[in-house]
């Protein structure tokens, strides 16, 4: 049936379906008409969640924990997160310090729409992922992309931010290691933006944090909150369990920062969806608290599963990749395919042709660079059986040999 009249808000037209949602969405219907798709548009762990979570939820649900909860955050679960934070991070909190939400999505977007007004930007270094400015045009802010070049990592240099920073400056994202890049800033590197940002008084930061644990050469971890306490008081940290313990489905992340922002933020999830599911907090203390060694291990596979992929992506002519030092995805430049033409008839002019070449033609579904604000690029996630990495990369090594 269709709608009658129905009178969309701006704020819906402000928003746009991400590329890696509309890649699945056409790779759902080709594989519903018999097409054999591989797609590595996914975002997300291809292990399960460790058992000994899933028993701590089914026990939770035994003894009666499935009504609702203080809208941030059961005290168990918070205790657990500020745990977590001085652990693994050094950083010390409060109870008002933490606010728990259904996934770090609905973190990032519950503290942009408490904080941005009409006018009010975010810097976004390109690529990033696709949400950071979506989330923010929704919020009503503007969100204002700076380039990083693959020759410094993809990663922000002191003058590109100082350049991007006006009056109107609110927030600056950071996401190390980073979707879509996999780049990876050392403490020494985050310290180098310190300055500017102790120049700007007006700038907070987000630091999403979120692929903390899949981080590859033994490479030591840096967030913006331990690096510089001089400016805890504007820093908003962002982590969660979907990453780290393959937990996506249980939607549980949660962020750290200045108590009067967690509190506008519980002022917020208590109009929307109120608290997190209480099985999936109690899940989540579970893995929080419980054994890590699942962790190490299974970053040890996705590193296997880079270097495998790395080197097949390098093979194919006409593609660039830098390596990833986190993070389960590769950032591949296809400018050497641009202006190339398909045996279809069509000149390859941007990433967006080439990922809808990819689907149609060698049934690959790829996210394009666009979305993620950096051209000409597209993304490959290894979150992905071996074999079907191998699969993959033999269909493009084939479609590259099709260009003329
Ligand atoms: C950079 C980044 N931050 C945050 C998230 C949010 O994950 P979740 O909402 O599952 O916690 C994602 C998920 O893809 C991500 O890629």
């Amino acid at each position: 049936m269709g709608a009658d009249r129905l009178l969309l808000s701006s704020r819906i037209a402000r928003t746009r379906i991400s590329a890696s949602a509309l890649a699945a969405q056409r790779s759902r219907e080709l594989r519903a008409q018999g097409v054999d798709v591989i797609e590595l548009a996914q975002g997300e762990p291809d292990f399960n969640t460790p058992e000994h979570v899933i028993e701590a939820a089914t026990r939770a649900m035994r003894e009666g924990q499935t009504h609702y909860t203080q809208v941030d955050g059961t005290p168990a679960l918070k205790a657990a997160i500020i745990a977590k934070f001085k652990r693994e991070n050094g950083l010390e909190f409060k109870p008002e310090n933490v606010s728990a939400g259904a996934g770090g999505k609905q973190i990032l977007h519950n503290v942009l729409m408490a904080t941005l007004d009409p006018g009010d930007e975010v810097v976004i270094p390109a690529p990033s992922w696709v949400a950071y400015a979506d989330i923010a045009h929704y919020a009503g802010g503007t969100a204002v992309w700076v380039p990083t070049r693959p020759e410094d990592g993809f990663k922000l240099r002191a003058e590109a931010l100082e350049a991007a920073i006006t009056p109107r400056t609110k927030w600056l994202m950071l996401n190390s290691p980073s979707n879509p890049s996999g780049a990876v800033y050392s403490a020494a590197e985050l310290g180098a933006l310190v300055p500017v940002l102790e120049r700007h008084p007006q700038v907070w930061t987000i630091s999403d944090d979120i692929y903390e644990h899949v981080l590859f050469d033994g490479r030591a971890f840096a967030t913006l909150a331990a690096v510089a306490p001089q400016l805890a008081g504007r820093v908003f940290t962002v982590n969660g369990v979907s990453k780290t313990y393959a937990m996506t489905g249980w939607r549980l992340g949660f962020g750290a920062g200045p108590a009067e922002l967690v509190r506008a933020m519980a002022r917020l999830q208590a109009q929307s969806s109120l608290n997190p599911s209480s099985v999936s907090q109690a899940a989540a203390a579970a893995a929080l608290n419980g054994p890590q060694d699942i962790v190490r291990e299974r970053c040890a596979i996705f590193q296997a599963r880079r270097d495998a992929l790395v080197a097949r992506l390098k093979a194919v002519p006409g593609l660039a990749c830098e390596r990833p030092h986190g993070a389960f995805y590769v950032y591949v430049s296809c400018a050497g395919w641009l202006g190339r033409k398909t045996p279809q008839g069509k000149v390859l002019g941007t990433d967006a042709d080439v990922t809808a070449w990819l689907l149609e033609a060698a049934h690959l579904a790829l996210p394009n660079g666009a979305g993620y604000g950096l051209s000409p690029y597209f993304r490959v996630s290894f979150a992905a059986e071996q074999a079907q990495l191998e699969r993959a990369c033999e269909r493009l090594a084939a479609a590259a040999r099709t260009l003329s």
